[in-house]
């Protein structure tokens, strides 16, 4: 999709396939529709005053007339009351116009949508491409028909406001960034576990290096992997015949090459049917999707790349299988994990934890600013959480509420759990230094506790992504969540 930001005030000179424009409910109408409305002699109040044309949030009314008599196409979008037209009403309305684009298979636009509210416009550039994308995006490789191409290829936006225009413009390219870092994210995470194993993530990984000269990419197989001990990581590989390889992506961009890096942790099962603690078949095969945080983490390593952050970011994705076979780890094995605390096992199925504990020490080396672990770790995060909110917990509440705030920023909801020492009781072993499987009992906190075990050294934060990172049912997909959260985070951080 191309994006062009166009400085004009009037809308009838343009020369667009369609004009989309905007309107209230009530009687004040913005100028753009007035100048429609007199060059199509009243025409637009004429259909406002019969009721056929609705300034109601969302509502659409597609209209063949030509103001200019250049064959232009309109639609005029509702956007509710004027007054209370904020950032939600904003996206309902770009949504709903992409929508009405599509299926009246539109090439070319000219939109009025960062004329209505100038403090708005910059986030409204921001998110627009965003939810183009979302709206556009098909997962479509392995069908033999592939869905058709959007035909709408061309976004012209009308702006005048001369003050801010270079901010809403940096907004719009930044929002296009993020828009095909969420692409990128979802096109992996989508991919099927016959096809996308730990060394497909580890070359998506490379093939990212390639494309990007300020990423170092290195990939550590379980050769690497035993040298360095991160025996409960390798555990959870044991009874697949896939290698366990682990992918670090780091990018330098601090002026101060020594300057502490923002290390991101994906968990990669690519895979993970519980192992021998084998889960209900039903609903198996989404756990293709337990490899959503190595995915983020690719994705928003894109993104630090394309905006060349000044700022160093070490991404690391963490693949791996869970399979059940003779030479898998059982319930009962106690591992030692690489920084030396012994782990009894209670249940294969709560893997993630295992692989990331290894992960977070390995990571100490870096001497990272912040360390943010991403993860579908937790069933129990759906049942708390639904499939609305991220899961955030950590070890410092500044860096939580950090997160927080980033999430409510981009769009992209977030909610934090306590993890206060109450519940570690629950990760106590009889034979070891903790358990793997703390019961059903907060789940997603006990999980959180097994973690923050072996992250003392720096600032920590955690996110559960089990709700979040994809969609079951008829819209069986990824999501994309939580880059876009991520990045802003990233963004915010000198
Ligand atoms: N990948 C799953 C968590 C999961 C399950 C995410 C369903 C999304 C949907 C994770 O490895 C797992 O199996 N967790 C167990 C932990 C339990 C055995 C302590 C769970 O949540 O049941
Ligand atoms: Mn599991
Ligand atoms: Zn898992």
């Amino acid at each position: 999709m191309q994006y062009t930001i166009k400085n004009s005030t009037s809308i009838i000179k343009q020369k667009e396939e369609c004009l989309v424009v905007t309107v209230q409910t009530g009687k004040t109408q913005s100028n753009l529709i007035k100048e429609i409305d007199q060059s199509t002699n009243g025409m637009i109040s004429q259909l406002i005053n019969s009721g056929d044309i609705s300034g109601e949030l969302g509502k659409t009314t597609f209209l063949y007339v030509t103001p200019n008599s250049n064959k232009q196409k309109i639609l005029v979008v509702g956007c509710g009351q004027g007054k209370n037209f904020d950032i939600n009403a904003a996206k309902k309305v770009i949504q709903a116009a992409i929508k009405e684009l599509t299926t009246k298979k539109v090439k070319n636009i000219c939109w009025d949508i960062l004329t209505l509210n100038s403090a708005l416009s910059g986030e409204i550039a921001k998110q627009l491409p965003q939810i183009t994308s979302e709206l556009t995006y098909s997962f479509d490789q392995f069908k033999s028909t592939k869905s058709k191409q959007p035909n709408l290829q061309k976004i012209t936006l009308l702006y005048s406001d001369k003050q801010t225009i270079n901010h809403v413009e940096s907004q719009l390219s930044q929002g296009q960034i993020i828009a095909d870092a969420i692409t990128s994210t979802k096109n992996i995470a989508n991919m099927p576990s016959n096809v996308c194993n730990a060394k497909y993530l580890a070359e998506e990984g490379e093939s990212l290096g390639k494309q990007y000269t300020n990423l170092k990419v290195t990939c550590l197989g379980e050769k690497e992997l035993a040298e360095l001990n991160m025996n409960a990581y390798l555990a959870v590989g044991r009874g697949s015949a896939n290698e366990s390889i682990m992918t670090v992506i780091e990018y330098h961009g601090a002026k101060d090459k020594k300057a502490k890096p923002y290390v991101l942790v994906g968990k990669g099962l690519t895979f993970d049917s519980g192992g021998i603690s084998i889960k209900p078949s039903a609903g198996m095969d989404e756990m293709k999707y337990d490899m959503c945080g190595a995915a983020t983490v690719f994705g928003v390593m894109q993104a630090v790349a394309e905006l060349k952050l000044s700022i160093n970011v070490v991404g690391v994705m963490a693949g791996c299988e869970n399979m059940p076979d003779g030479n898998s780890y059982r319930p009962g094995d106690i591992l030692t994990t690489m920084s030396g605390t012994t782990v009894e096992i209670i249940n294969t199925d709560a893997e993630g934890r295992l692989v990331l504990c290894d992960v977070l020490t390995y990571v100490e080396r870096f001497q990272p600013k912040t360390v943010i672990d991403i993860a579908t770790l937790t069933g129990a995060c759906i049942i708390a959480l639904g499939h609305h909110y991220t899961g955030v917990m950590g070890n410092n509440l500044q860096l939580i509420e950090q997160l927080v705030n980033s999430s409510n920023k981009a769009g992209d909801k977030a909610w934090s759990l306590p993890i206060d020492s109450d519940f570690q009781e629950q990760i106590k072993s009889t034979c070891a230094d903790i358990v793997n499987a703390g019961g059903r009992d907060g789940g997603t906190i006990t999980a959180a506790c097994f973690l923050s075990r072996f992250t003392e050294k720096y600032q920590w934060a955690h996110l559960d992504i089990a709700g979040t990172a994809w969609k079951s049912g008829a819209n069986k997909g990824a999501t994309g969540r939580p880059v876009a959260m991520l990045i802003q985070y990233l963004l915010d951080q000198k």
